[in-house]
């Protein structure tokens, strides 16, 4: 395998910490290739730490704000360029995480969505298992497949949610990868325990 995009229905739903998992449990690199918000611990530093070892490439741009990729940018006073979003080159598989969401813009006329087009990776989506989230993850399925972009499986974070897990797969075909439950403490023992137990990766390989 590549490598493969970790995306999600929202921001701060657990992308990060699905994306460590997958890159402890597949013996991968990572890649945030768009950082918006300097002041807390980035999301490499967040991966460094849940899965060490791990080869994480820096990422190519480095915003201070916070906020939209596109506005932080303009904040900064740069200009997102696609040609400096190539995928890092390495022999692991590469994991690379989008920032909020599919539509999320990293330019006014460039979607986060089209990048993954772009990237011709296929695409993680990580969902919530709460009240919404068959809305959600059926909304983010349906604008990655009008770009021609691969959707590889569905990894869904929280409480077990069995009939909405199930019916997003049923009608969407997307595959259930498998859910990751609120683990306390939140370390890379417990991550890549929890990845073991909950998750079936053989069809990402
Ligand atoms: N399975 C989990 N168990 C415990 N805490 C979790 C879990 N998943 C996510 N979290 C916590 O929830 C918060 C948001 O998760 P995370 O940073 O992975 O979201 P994100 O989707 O990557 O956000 P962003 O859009 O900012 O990149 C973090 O504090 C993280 O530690
Ligand atoms: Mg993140």
């Amino acid at each position: 395998m590549k490598g493969l995009v970790v995306t999600g229905t929202d921001t701060g739903i657990g992308k990060t910490v699905v994306a460590a998992g997958l890159v402890a449990a597949l013996g991968g690199r990572y890649w945030k290739p768009v950082q918006a918000g300097l002041a807390e611990a980035t999301d490499s530093a967040t991966v460094a730490t849940l899965a060490p070892g791990a080869l994480i490439h820096p990422e190519a741009y480095r915003l201070t704000t916070p906020c939209s990729p596109h506005h932080a940018a303009a904040l900064d006073g740069v200009t997102i360029d696609p040609a400096r979003l190539a995928l890092p080159a390495g022999a692991a598989p590469l994991v690379v995480e989008g920032a909020g969401g599919v539509l999320v813009p990293l330019r006014e006329d460039w979607l986060f969505a089209e990048a993954m087009a772009m990237w011709g990776l296929p695409v993680v989506l990580v969902a919530r298992t709460a009240l919404g989230t068959i809305n959600h993850t059926l909304l983010a399925i349906e604008a990655l497949r009008a770009r021609g972009v691969t959707v590889a499986g569905v990894a869904f974070v929280g409480d077990a949610n069995p009939e909405s897990e199930r019916v997003i797969g049923a009608i969407s075909g997307v595959a259930r990868l498998g859910r990751l439950p609120w683990l306390a403490p939140l370390d890379s023992a417990s991550l890549r325990a929890a990845m073991a137990a909950h998750f079936d990766l053989a069809g990402l390989a």
